[in-house]
């Protein structure tokens, strides 16, 4: 009998070169529903981002790489000049579509060194070095998962509690996830880990995506609300955390999903290890401390409205609601790395970085 399919054996992101669309799974309808959908203009592909149907640091990096190599492809312009002027307005269009995430200008800043470096070249020839360059963003993406899922196994052992908030997993990224790599290598290995998932207020992503990815893959997860982190962590049944980020600071500050700080806090009042995982990718040394990160504001509601049958707070109630908060680097056990695990001083670690040194 042929093996149901499960959210697992889809691609989170990927690219249709013939229809010439970027194909994602809209995460909004998860788990409910699991639906692809083809971006294929410029707006598509923002809405896509701005609405989270695509999301996470790595997941919408390659997103826009995809769909900038689309925008160009279609771009019918012959003149090098007027290419690099309507790649430039794309470049900053899809840009523009959530602040926080650095992967996102990385992976654009990426496409468009392709174009400014080929510049002798026909148009034609700088399209096709943009396909390969934006296929060359998404494998790298599944090595880079998998070596951060090597080195974080490395710190924990077999029948671990571990921690996770918001996802990381498989469904922020192409494969393996960041925070999720060294569970899913693992559970391949036999190491019987416990996870549990933080529902992550306001947008579930613990509890509509990581929850519904670790158990199709047969992990043992168990989903709390965010404010029980510190009654588990109490019972001692969480031996590490491990989270993902958007951004990194030179000092080693990290943004990543809204209430990563408040987790951070708890593990370092109970003792237990807190890690971040990290493509080098995220790490941004022109940000020099974490409160220089722009962190996104969304609509109000999400907090009031979203997920009920009927709003749950006062018409004309004040509203904050911060997609994402800073863990002061001192909270940071290790970051962990496709080239290993870094530890404080996180400015010297980053300095000894391939691709970090200027
Ligand atoms: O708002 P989201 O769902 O895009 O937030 C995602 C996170 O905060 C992730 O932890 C982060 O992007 C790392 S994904 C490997």
């Amino acid at each position: 009998m042929e093996k149901e399919k499960t959210i697992m054996d889809y691609d989170t992101v990927s690219l249709d070169d013939e229809d010439s669309a970027v194909v994602i799974i809209d995460q909004t309808l998860l788990p409910g529903r699991t639906e692809l959908i083809r971006l294929k203009t410029a707006e598509e592909i923002w809405n896509a981002i701005y609405l989270l149907k695509v999301r996470g640091a790595p997941a919408i990096g390659v997103t826009a790489a995809f769909g900038i190599y689309l925008l160009a492809k279609a771009c019918r312009e012959e003149n090098y000049d007027r290419f690099l002027a309507e790649f430039r307005n794309n470049k900053e269009y899809l840009d523009s579509s959530r602040p926080t995430a650095v992967n996102l200008s990385w992976a654009l800043n990426r496409m468009e060194r392709v174009v400014t470096e080929n510049a002798d070249c026909p148009v034609p020839q700088i399209v096709s070095l943009l396909k390969r360059e934006a296929e060359e963003i998404r494998d790298e993406d599944i090595r880079v998962c998998r070596k951060i899922g090597e080195y974080g196994l490395t710190l924990v052992k077999k029948g671990d509690g571990i921690l996770t908030h918001c996802n990381a997993g498989q469904l922020a990224t192409v494969r393996y996830g960041t925070a999720t790599a060294p569970i899913y290598l693992g559970q391949e290995r036999g190491y019987g880990f416990h996870v549990y998932a933080d529902e992550t207020r306001p947008l579930l992503q613990g509890a509509r995506l990581t929850a519904f990815e670790l158990l199709s893959s047969g992990v043992d997860v168990t989903l709390i609300c965010d404010n029980m982190a510190s009654t588990v962590m109490k019972n001692g049944w969480v031996n590490a955390v491990f989270v993902g980020c958007d951004r990194v600071a030179a000092n080693g500050d990290t943004a990543n999903k809204i209430g990563t700080s408040g987790v951070a806090i708890l593990a370092a009042h109970y003792g237990i290890p807190f890690y971040v995982c990290a493509p080098t990718s995220t790490i941004d040394l022109s940000t020099p401390t974490g409160d220089k990160i722009r962190i996104e504001e969304r609509k109000p509601e999400e907090v009031s409205e979203m997920w009920y049958r009927e709003r749950m707070a006062p018409e004309g109630i004040k509203i904050f609601n911060p997609a994402f908060d800073v863990t002061d680097h001192s909270l940071i056990t290790g970051i962990v790395t496709e080239y290993g695990v870094l530890r404080a001083p996180f400015e010297e670690a980053f300095r000894k970085l391939p691709g970090k040194r200027d």
